[in-house]
């Protein structure tokens, strides 16, 4: 096991290993393989966090996915009512079809809520959520994720995609804070 990481003003410990992570994976596109084989689904990865997750995931997928990937996005509207979201990055038609989330966490549940609100207005078949990790005791998303990798506490976690302050992404394995 690889030794604690320095990132920015925090040290964070192994938490999860690569293999570890891995057996996860295979293990969870089998259970999307069996639920949407012969759906012709479409997997949203959204960025920045999932794109690791993303790419271990689809390539051991079997349903013959669809991959596009999204950000989410809050900007200024025009009216005085406050901010606006939208998913950048939507090129692929949604209605009708069967849409799958990547996400690499699941906190308190704000940015899905987002995520699912604009989607809907898409008219996609169904939704279904896929998150390599969930803090079941912070997350307070009005949909629960179908797919989940890890339930880890409500400690700040980095790598294999996630981030503290746009580093650590490149880690091979999940490092938990110390505290
Ligand atoms: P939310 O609180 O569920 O809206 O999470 C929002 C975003 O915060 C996630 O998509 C991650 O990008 C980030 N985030 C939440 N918890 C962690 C963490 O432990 N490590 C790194 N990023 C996190
Ligand atoms: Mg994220």
């Amino acid at each position: 096991m690889s030794a604690a990481v320095q990132i920015h003003d925090l040290s964070f410990v192994p938490f999860i290993d690569q293999a570890q992570i891995q057996t996860r994976i295979e293990a969870l596109a089998k259970e999307i393989d069996t639920q949407f084989t012969g759906k012709d689904p479409l997997f949203l990865a959204v960025l920045n966090g999932a794109f690791l997750f993303a790419a271990d995931l689809l390539r051991e997928l079997k349903c013959q996915p669809e991959i596009s990937f999204v950000k989410v996005s809050s900007y200024q509207g025009t009216q005085s009512t406050g901010r606006v979201d939208e998913l950048i990055g939507l090129q692929t038609g949604l209605k009708d079809r069967h849409v799958i989330v990547l996400e690499d966490i699941l906190d308190t549940g704000v940015t899905m809520n987002k995520i699912f609100t604009l989607l809907e207005s898409e008219q996609p078949a169904s939704i279904s959520i896929c998150t390599l990790l969930l803090k079941p005791e912070a997350y307070k998303g009005k949909h629960q994720p179908e797919f989940v990798g890890f339930e880890i506490p409500d400690k700040f976690v980095v790598g294999y995609g996630l981030d503290y302050k746009e580093y650590g992404r490149e880690l091979k394995s999940i490092y938990q804070l110390i505290n």
